[in-house]
Protein backbone atom coordinates (compact mmCIF):
# COMPACT_ATOMS: atom_id res chain seq x y z
CA UNK A 1 0.00 0.00 0.00
CA UNK A 2 1.37 3.14 -0.93
CA UNK A 3 2.20 5.86 1.76
CA UNK A 4 0.18 8.85 2.90
CA UNK A 5 2.16 12.00 2.53
CA UNK A 6 2.23 13.91 5.52
CA UNK A 7 3.29 17.30 6.20
CA UNK A 8 3.63 18.02 10.11
CA UNK A 9 3.65 22.20 10.54
CA UNK A 10 4.57 23.14 14.33
CA UNK A 11 6.41 25.64 16.84
CA UNK A 12 4.74 28.85 14.71
CA UNK A 13 4.67 32.36 15.73
CA UNK A 14 2.55 32.76 18.81
CA UNK A 15 3.58 31.96 22.28
CA UNK A 16 2.88 28.50 22.13
CA UNK A 17 5.44 27.47 20.44
CA UNK A 18 6.90 24.94 23.59
CA UNK A 19 3.74 22.82 23.92
CA UNK A 20 3.30 23.05 20.04
CA UNK A 21 6.92 21.52 19.94
CA UNK A 22 5.49 18.98 22.38
CA UNK A 23 2.38 18.42 20.34
CA UNK A 24 4.23 17.79 17.46
CA UNK A 25 7.04 15.21 18.64
CA UNK A 26 3.68 13.44 20.53
CA UNK A 27 1.90 13.34 16.55
CA UNK A 28 5.33 12.38 14.81
CA UNK A 29 5.58 9.36 17.99
CA UNK A 30 2.39 7.82 17.26
CA UNK A 31 1.89 8.36 13.64
CA UNK A 32 1.89 4.76 11.91
CA UNK A 33 4.96 5.12 9.53
CA UNK A 34 3.59 2.07 7.80
CA UNK A 35 0.84 4.20 6.67
CA UNK A 36 2.56 7.53 6.61
CA UNK A 37 5.23 9.46 5.12
CA UNK A 38 5.73 12.27 7.42
CA UNK A 39 7.47 15.46 6.83
CA UNK A 40 8.42 17.88 9.38
CA UNK A 41 8.24 21.45 9.17
CA UNK A 42 9.04 24.21 11.63
CA UNK A 43 7.68 27.46 11.49
CA UNK A 44 10.02 29.79 13.11
CA UNK A 45 8.72 32.92 14.83
CA UNK A 46 9.44 35.08 12.20
CA UNK A 47 7.22 33.15 9.95
CA UNK A 48 9.80 31.05 8.12
CA UNK A 49 9.12 27.53 6.91
CA UNK A 50 11.90 25.21 7.48
CA UNK A 51 11.81 21.15 6.77
CA UNK A 52 13.81 19.76 9.36
CA UNK A 53 14.90 16.14 9.11
CA UNK A 54 13.33 13.01 11.29
CA UNK A 55 16.10 13.25 14.63
CA UNK A 56 15.10 17.22 15.16
CA UNK A 57 12.81 15.73 17.33
CA UNK A 58 15.73 14.56 19.57
CA UNK A 59 16.97 17.06 22.06
CA UNK A 60 20.60 17.39 20.58
CA UNK A 61 19.98 17.42 16.66
CA UNK A 62 17.98 20.52 17.34
CA UNK A 63 20.44 22.94 15.18
CA UNK A 64 20.73 20.65 12.82
CA UNK A 65 20.89 22.14 9.51
CA UNK A 66 17.50 23.23 7.47
CA UNK A 67 15.83 23.71 4.66
CA UNK A 68 13.68 26.87 3.46
CA UNK A 69 10.01 25.13 2.35
CA UNK A 70 7.28 27.11 0.76
CA UNK A 71 3.85 26.06 -0.12
CA UNK A 72 2.56 27.89 -3.26
CA UNK A 73 -0.66 28.77 -3.93
CA UNK A 74 -3.43 25.95 -6.02
CA UNK A 75 -0.63 23.70 -5.81
CA UNK A 76 -2.81 20.96 -4.42
CA UNK A 77 -0.12 20.44 -1.77
CA UNK A 78 2.85 20.63 -3.73
CA UNK A 79 6.09 21.63 -1.07
CA UNK A 80 8.62 23.07 -3.21
CA UNK A 81 12.20 22.57 -1.24
CA UNK A 82 14.21 25.39 -2.24
CA UNK A 83 17.88 23.78 -1.33
CA UNK A 84 20.43 24.46 -4.38
CA UNK A 85 18.29 21.97 -6.74
CA UNK A 86 15.52 22.83 -6.41
CA UNK A 87 12.44 19.71 -6.00
CA UNK A 88 8.87 19.69 -5.12
CA UNK A 89 7.04 16.69 -2.92
CA UNK A 90 3.05 16.48 -2.78
CA UNK A 91 1.27 16.25 0.77
CA UNK A 92 -1.45 14.33 0.83
CA UNK A 93 -2.74 15.80 4.26
CA UNK A 94 -1.52 18.89 6.23
CA UNK A 95 -1.66 18.45 9.99
CA UNK A 96 -1.18 22.02 11.54
CA UNK A 97 -0.16 21.36 15.32
CA UNK A 98 -0.02 25.47 15.86
CA UNK A 99 -1.73 27.00 18.78
CA UNK A 100 -2.67 30.53 18.91
CA UNK A 101 -2.60 33.06 16.66
CA UNK A 102 -1.40 32.50 13.33
CA UNK A 103 -2.20 28.70 13.53
CA UNK A 104 -5.34 28.18 15.37
CA UNK A 105 -6.82 31.08 14.41
CA UNK A 106 -7.86 30.11 10.43
CA UNK A 107 -4.69 32.25 8.47
CA UNK A 108 -2.64 28.98 8.12
CA UNK A 109 -6.28 27.35 7.32
CA UNK A 110 -6.42 30.06 4.53
CA UNK A 111 -3.08 29.34 3.20
CA UNK A 112 -4.07 25.56 2.94
CA UNK A 113 -6.94 26.48 1.75
CA UNK A 114 -4.90 28.76 -1.27
CA UNK A 115 -2.76 25.62 -1.73
CA UNK A 116 -6.26 23.22 -2.25
CA UNK A 117 -4.70 20.52 0.20
CA UNK A 118 -6.58 18.64 2.61
CA UNK A 119 -5.68 19.42 5.96
CA UNK A 120 -6.57 18.95 9.69
CA UNK A 121 -8.75 20.73 12.26
CA UNK A 122 -11.51 23.40 11.74
CA UNK A 123 -11.67 25.51 8.46
CA UNK A 124 -10.92 29.11 7.78
CA UNK A 125 -14.48 30.14 9.55
CA UNK A 126 -14.46 27.99 12.14
CA UNK A 127 -10.71 28.50 13.30
CA UNK A 128 -10.99 32.32 13.06
CA UNK A 129 -13.89 32.50 15.23
CA UNK A 130 -12.10 30.77 17.67
CA UNK A 131 -9.65 33.95 17.80
CA UNK A 132 -12.35 36.51 18.98
CA UNK A 133 -14.30 35.68 21.87
CA UNK A 134 -16.47 38.11 21.48
CA UNK A 135 -18.10 36.56 18.54
CA UNK A 136 -17.74 33.13 19.58
CA UNK A 137 -19.62 34.71 22.68
CA UNK A 138 -22.39 35.83 20.42
CA UNK A 139 -22.77 32.86 18.37
CA UNK A 140 -23.20 30.72 21.40
CA UNK A 141 -25.99 33.39 22.70
CA UNK A 142 -27.89 32.92 19.37
CA UNK A 143 -27.98 29.84 19.83
CA UNK A 144 -29.17 29.79 23.63
CA UNK A 145 -26.30 28.57 24.39
CA UNK A 146 -25.75 29.80 28.51
CA UNK A 147 -22.51 31.62 28.82
CA UNK A 148 -21.29 34.49 31.53
CA UNK A 149 -22.54 38.09 30.87
CA UNK A 150 -19.83 39.84 29.21
CA UNK A 151 -19.22 43.17 27.88
CA UNK A 152 -17.30 44.54 25.00
CA UNK A 153 -14.54 47.45 24.78
CA UNK A 154 -12.83 48.29 21.64
CA UNK A 155 -9.56 50.39 22.07
CA UNK A 156 -11.24 54.05 20.31
CA UNK A 157 -13.98 53.62 23.22
CA UNK A 158 -14.33 55.58 26.36
CA UNK A 159 -14.78 52.53 29.04
CA UNK A 160 -17.58 53.50 32.18
CA UNK A 161 -15.89 51.71 35.16
CA UNK A 162 -18.79 51.98 37.39
CA UNK A 163 -20.85 49.96 34.24
CA UNK A 164 -19.13 47.62 34.15
CA UNK A 165 -19.39 47.17 37.93
CA UNK A 166 -22.81 47.80 38.11
CA UNK A 167 -23.20 45.38 35.21
CA UNK A 168 -21.01 42.28 36.04
CA UNK A 169 -20.31 42.75 39.77
CA UNK A 170 -16.55 42.26 41.50
CA UNK A 171 -14.62 40.19 40.89
CA UNK A 172 -14.45 40.17 36.76
CA UNK A 173 -12.39 38.94 34.42
CA UNK A 174 -10.72 41.02 31.98
CA UNK A 175 -9.14 39.21 28.88
CA UNK A 176 -8.22 40.13 25.22
CA UNK A 177 -10.46 39.45 22.56
CA UNK A 178 -7.98 36.90 20.81
CA UNK A 179 -4.56 34.94 21.90
CA UNK A 180 -5.42 32.26 24.59
CA UNK A 181 -3.40 30.71 26.97
CA UNK A 182 -4.41 33.01 29.24
CA UNK A 183 -2.11 35.86 28.06
CA UNK A 184 -3.47 39.16 29.31
CA UNK A 185 -6.31 37.92 31.74
CA UNK A 186 -6.79 39.45 35.15
CA UNK A 187 -9.13 38.34 37.87
CA UNK A 188 -10.19 41.55 38.89
CA UNK A 189 -11.31 41.51 42.37
CA UNK A 190 -11.53 45.05 43.36
CA UNK A 191 -12.35 48.36 41.32
CA UNK A 192 -8.67 50.27 42.38
CA UNK A 193 -7.17 47.13 39.71
CA UNK A 194 -9.64 47.34 37.23
CA UNK A 195 -7.95 50.16 34.48
CA UNK A 196 -4.56 48.36 35.39
CA UNK A 197 -6.31 44.93 34.21
CA UNK A 198 -8.02 46.59 30.94
CA UNK A 199 -4.63 48.15 29.95
CA UNK A 200 -3.24 44.99 29.90
CA UNK A 201 -5.86 42.97 27.78
CA UNK A 202 -5.22 45.87 25.68
CA UNK A 203 -1.70 45.20 25.49
CA UNK A 204 -2.86 41.99 22.76
CA UNK A 205 -5.72 43.13 21.44
CA UNK A 206 -7.89 45.66 20.15
CA UNK A 207 -10.64 44.27 21.86
CA UNK A 208 -11.35 43.57 25.33
CA UNK A 209 -14.34 41.37 27.07
CA UNK A 210 -15.36 42.05 30.33
CA UNK A 211 -16.97 38.89 31.98
CA UNK A 212 -18.97 38.17 35.23
CA UNK A 213 -17.04 35.62 37.09
CA UNK A 214 -18.69 32.22 37.11
CA UNK A 215 -17.71 29.99 40.28
CA UNK A 216 -17.75 26.60 39.13
CA UNK A 217 -15.98 23.23 38.15
CA UNK A 218 -13.69 23.39 35.05
CA UNK A 219 -15.05 20.85 32.78
CA UNK A 220 -13.51 20.11 29.26
CA UNK A 221 -14.86 17.96 26.86
CA UNK A 222 -12.91 16.51 23.33
CA UNK A 223 -15.22 16.67 20.39
CA UNK A 224 -14.35 14.85 17.06
CA UNK A 225 -15.50 14.62 13.61
CA UNK A 226 -17.27 16.71 10.81
CA UNK A 227 -20.90 16.86 9.95
CA UNK A 228 -21.64 13.96 12.97
CA UNK A 229 -19.38 15.29 15.76
CA UNK A 230 -18.84 12.84 19.06
CA UNK A 231 -17.32 14.10 22.14
CA UNK A 232 -15.77 12.51 24.33
CA UNK A 233 -16.20 11.63 28.38
CA UNK A 234 -15.47 15.10 29.96
CA UNK A 235 -12.38 15.76 32.06
CA UNK A 236 -11.88 18.38 35.34
CA UNK A 237 -8.94 21.07 35.43
CA UNK A 238 -8.56 21.55 39.05
CA UNK A 239 -7.04 24.48 39.52
CA UNK A 240 -5.98 25.84 43.41
CA UNK A 241 -5.05 29.28 42.17
CA UNK A 242 -7.63 32.07 41.53
CA UNK A 243 -8.02 30.96 38.19
CA UNK A 244 -6.11 28.30 35.53
CA UNK A 245 -3.53 31.57 34.20
CA UNK A 246 -0.41 31.11 32.02
CA UNK A 247 1.57 30.29 34.92
CA UNK A 248 -0.73 27.47 36.25
CA UNK A 249 -0.71 26.42 32.29
CA UNK A 250 3.01 26.17 31.75
CA UNK A 251 5.36 26.44 35.16
CA UNK A 252 6.68 23.72 35.86
CA UNK A 253 5.76 24.41 39.87
CA UNK A 254 2.25 24.56 39.19
CA UNK A 255 -0.68 22.70 41.29
CA UNK A 256 -3.73 22.31 38.65
CA UNK A 257 -4.94 19.34 38.36
CA UNK A 258 -6.12 17.40 35.64
CA UNK A 259 -8.68 14.44 36.55
CA UNK A 260 -10.06 12.18 34.00
CA UNK A 261 -12.91 11.69 33.58
CA UNK A 262 -14.45 13.58 35.45
CA UNK A 263 -16.50 12.61 38.49
CA UNK A 264 -19.62 13.86 37.21
CA UNK A 265 -23.02 11.96 37.98
CA UNK A 266 -24.62 10.34 34.57
CA UNK A 267 -27.16 13.25 33.40
CA UNK A 268 -24.42 15.74 34.04
CA UNK A 269 -22.37 14.05 32.13
CA UNK A 270 -24.40 13.57 28.97
CA UNK A 271 -25.67 17.32 29.68
CA UNK A 272 -22.06 18.37 29.26
CA UNK A 273 -21.52 15.91 25.91
CA UNK A 274 -24.64 17.33 24.44
CA UNK A 275 -23.51 20.83 25.00
CA UNK A 276 -20.38 20.26 23.73
CA UNK A 277 -21.40 19.04 20.27
CA UNK A 278 -24.20 21.72 20.03
CA UNK A 279 -21.58 24.67 20.81
CA UNK A 280 -19.28 22.70 18.58
CA UNK A 281 -21.38 22.90 15.09
CA UNK A 282 -22.60 26.54 16.24
CA UNK A 283 -18.84 27.27 16.33
CA UNK A 284 -18.17 25.90 12.64
CA UNK A 285 -15.85 23.10 14.20
CA UNK A 286 -14.70 20.07 11.52
CA UNK A 287 -12.17 17.64 12.91
CA UNK A 288 -11.70 18.08 16.43
CA UNK A 289 -12.06 21.07 19.05
CA UNK A 290 -12.12 21.31 22.82
CA UNK A 291 -15.44 22.39 24.70
CA UNK A 292 -14.34 24.29 28.15
CA UNK A 293 -17.46 25.03 30.41
CA UNK A 294 -18.05 26.09 33.95
CA UNK A 295 -20.17 23.66 35.85
CA UNK A 296 -21.80 25.57 38.58
CA UNK A 297 -22.82 24.07 41.68
CA UNK A 298 -27.06 24.46 41.02
CA UNK A 299 -26.16 21.77 37.55
CA UNK A 300 -26.01 24.75 35.40
CA UNK A 301 -23.55 24.86 32.76
CA UNK A 302 -21.96 27.75 30.86
CA UNK A 303 -19.66 27.13 27.94
CA UNK A 304 -16.82 29.44 28.52
CA UNK A 305 -14.88 28.23 25.24
CA UNK A 306 -13.45 26.11 22.45
CA UNK A 307 -10.43 25.38 21.35
CA UNK A 308 -9.47 24.58 17.89
CA UNK A 309 -5.94 23.14 17.76
CA UNK A 310 -6.08 21.60 21.94
CA UNK A 311 -2.84 20.53 22.96
CA UNK A 312 -1.78 17.09 21.99
CA UNK A 313 1.10 16.06 23.75
CA UNK A 314 0.60 12.28 24.53
CA UNK A 315 -0.53 13.65 28.12
CA UNK A 316 -2.37 16.65 27.59
CA UNK A 317 -6.34 16.68 27.85
CA UNK A 318 -7.61 16.76 24.75
CA UNK A 319 -6.25 12.68 23.18
CA UNK A 320 -6.08 11.95 26.99
CA UNK A 321 -10.06 12.09 27.08
CA UNK A 322 -10.36 10.32 23.71
CA UNK A 323 -7.92 7.37 25.28
CA UNK A 324 -10.74 7.32 28.45
CA UNK A 325 -13.27 7.17 26.09
CA UNK A 326 -12.35 4.16 24.31
CA UNK A 327 -10.10 5.52 21.62
CA UNK A 328 -6.18 5.49 21.63
CA UNK A 329 -3.75 8.67 20.60
CA UNK A 330 -2.99 6.52 17.08
CA UNK A 331 -6.45 5.72 16.40
CA UNK A 332 -7.49 9.25 16.93
CA UNK A 333 -4.25 10.77 14.52
CA UNK A 334 -5.67 8.08 12.42
CA UNK A 335 -9.29 9.50 12.68
CA UNK A 336 -8.30 12.45 12.19
CA UNK A 337 -6.28 12.52 8.99
CA UNK A 338 -9.44 10.40 7.12
CA UNK A 339 -11.51 13.58 8.45
CA UNK A 340 -9.20 15.92 6.97
CA UNK A 341 -10.16 14.16 3.17
CA UNK A 342 -13.35 13.24 3.58
CA UNK A 343 -13.98 17.31 4.80
CA UNK A 344 -11.51 18.04 1.73
CA UNK A 345 -13.53 15.64 -0.01
CA UNK A 346 -16.79 17.00 0.28
CA UNK A 347 -15.81 20.94 -0.52
CA UNK A 348 -14.87 20.00 -3.66
CA UNK A 349 -18.42 19.51 -4.61
CA UNK A 350 -19.07 23.14 -3.54
CA UNK A 351 -19.39 25.03 -6.65
CA UNK A 352 -17.14 28.46 -6.10
CA UNK A 353 -17.77 30.54 -9.43
CA UNK A 354 -20.70 30.45 -11.28
CA UNK A 355 -20.56 28.43 -14.73
CA UNK A 356 -18.88 31.63 -16.23
CA UNK A 357 -18.74 30.40 -20.19
CA UNK A 358 -22.71 29.30 -19.83
CA UNK A 359 -23.83 32.73 -18.27
CA UNK A 360 -21.35 34.94 -20.90
CA UNK A 361 -22.57 32.73 -23.90
CA UNK A 362 -26.26 33.26 -22.16
CA UNK A 363 -25.62 37.30 -22.36
CA UNK A 364 -23.83 37.44 -25.94
CA UNK A 365 -27.22 36.05 -26.92
CA UNK A 366 -29.22 37.98 -25.61
CA UNK A 367 -27.24 41.19 -27.01
CA UNK A 368 -27.78 39.54 -30.51
CA UNK A 369 -31.48 39.94 -29.97
CA UNK A 370 -31.46 43.83 -28.82
N1 LIG B 1 -15.97 34.31 33.32
C1 LIG B 1 -15.09 33.55 34.01
N2 LIG B 1 -15.39 33.10 35.25
C2 LIG B 1 -14.51 32.34 35.95
N3 LIG B 1 -13.29 32.00 35.50
C3 LIG B 1 -12.92 32.43 34.28
C4 LIG B 1 -13.80 33.22 33.47
N4 LIG B 1 -13.18 33.48 32.31
C5 LIG B 1 -11.97 32.90 32.39
N5 LIG B 1 -11.79 32.27 33.57
C6 LIG B 1 -10.58 31.56 34.02
O1 LIG B 1 -9.48 31.97 33.21
C7 LIG B 1 -8.97 30.88 32.43
C8 LIG B 1 -8.58 31.34 31.04
O2 LIG B 1 -9.68 31.95 30.41
P1 LIG B 1 -10.13 31.59 28.93
O3 LIG B 1 -11.28 32.46 28.58
O4 LIG B 1 -10.33 30.13 28.85
O5 LIG B 1 -8.88 32.07 28.07
P2 LIG B 1 -7.80 31.28 27.18
O6 LIG B 1 -8.36 31.30 25.80
O7 LIG B 1 -6.60 32.13 27.30
O8 LIG B 1 -7.66 29.89 27.75
C9 LIG B 1 -10.11 29.86 32.45
O9 LIG B 1 -9.61 28.56 32.26
C10 LIG B 1 -10.69 30.07 33.84
O10 LIG B 1 -9.86 29.49 34.84
MG1 LIG C 1 -9.19 28.53 28.07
Amino acid sequence: MEKLNIALLFWGRSSEHEVSLLSAKSVFRWLDKEKYAITLIEIAQDGRWMMRQEDFFDETAQNTPWEPVMLPPESEGVLCFEWENSRCEKMDVIFPILHGPYGEDGTIQGLLDLANVPYVGAWVLGSAIWIDKDVMNRLLRDAGIPIAKFLVYRDYETIDEKNIIDTLWLPCFVKPAGNGSSIGITKVTEKKWLAGAIQEAFRYDRKILIEEAIVGREIECSVLGNEKPQASLPGEVVSFESFYSYHEKYASDQKTQIVIPAKLDEATQEAVRAIAIQSYRVLECEGMGRVDVFLKENGEILVNEINTIPWFTSYSMYPKLWEATGMPYDTLLNTLIQLAVARHESRKKVQIAHEYHKTLNQEESDWDNI
